[in-house]
């Protein structure tokens, strides 16, 4: 059942949108989840928010919002046991999805699998703000300074360690799908949309909604395009459309 509600190949376009909760406010962030609601599939709480509220907040985006998930997106990177322990932790907290670094290693990644109970839990393989030169100037190797090749490095041991996806980004989500099949989850941020441009951006592997799900994303995380624009609800709706267009596409030219 459980497994049933989760499944990627049964969702509706605006059940694919993940919106962020990228608030310190717990009121503002309510009302975001109030707005959006019926708009958008999955409330993600990320550092900010956890940070400002703690495991309160996912009681609340729970009671406004029951047929929603929420993604804890806390990104656990530390020594496997501190990991794990954490993760048991969360297990109790009634989250969807969770997330750790792939950098963790596959006996990271292994004790990660082995406490997560039936939370999908999904490795972040490269965050979609590192580009090629942001790769090198932290030391990785020439050869797996190209984000693709780390990250379908990085799927591949997520996959093997037992974990449900990743996250990556729209531009390499075809090669992760090809490689690790369609039921390995991918979850896509860095959506941008065509006509907008975010102030002093972070993100740099950037691609639209239409492309993400084209390419294979089961799930886009759209914050800033829907956070930040004078009608919200509206963004998600066109988003939403762009999702179905996508899936169409996808349907029509034999994309898998
Ligand atoms: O759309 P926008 O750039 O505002 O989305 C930002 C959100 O995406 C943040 O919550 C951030 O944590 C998340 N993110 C992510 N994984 C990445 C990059 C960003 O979950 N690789």
């Amino acid at each position: 059942m459980e497994e049933e509600r989760l499944s990627p190949k049964k969702l509706r376009p605006f059940e694919r949108i993940i919106f962020p909760l990228d608030l310190a406010d717990p009121e503002q962030a309510i009302k975001y989840v109030r707005l959006l609601k019926d708009a958008v599939g999955v409330f993600k709480v990320g550092l900010e928010l956890f940070t400002a509220c703690g495991p309160e907040i996912v009681k609340r985006i729970q009671e406004e919002a029951p047929s929603q998930k929420i993604f804890l997106d806390i990104k656990f990177h530390d020594i496997p046991e501190t990991v794990k322990r954490a993760i048991r932790v969360c297990s109790t907290l009634g989250v969807d999805f969770l997330t750790v670094h792939c950098s963790e290693g596959s006996r990271g990644l292994m004790a990660v699998a082995e406490a997560k109970g039936n939370i999908k839990v999904l490795g972040v393989t490269v965050l979609t703000s590192m580009s090629k030169d942001d790769l090198k100037e932290i030391g990785i190797d020439i050869e797996l300074a190209e984000p693709e090749k780390l990250v379908l490095k990085r799927a591949e041991l997520a996959k093997r360690a037992g974990l449900d996806g990743i996250v990556c980004s729209g531009l390499e989500v075809s090669k992760v799908k090809e490689k690790l099949g369609e039921d390995f989850l991918a979850v896509t941020p860095g959506i941008r949309l065509l006509d907008k441009t975010i102030p002093q951006d972070d993100q740099k592997r950037i691609v639209t909604p239409f492309d993400a799900i084209v390419n294979g994303a089961d799930y886009i995380v759209v914050g800033r395009p829907i956070r930040d624009a004078e009608e919200p609800r509206k963004i998600a709706s066109l988003i939403a459309e762009e999702i179905q267009k996508a899936e169409k596409y996808r349907l029509t030219h034999k994309v898998h």
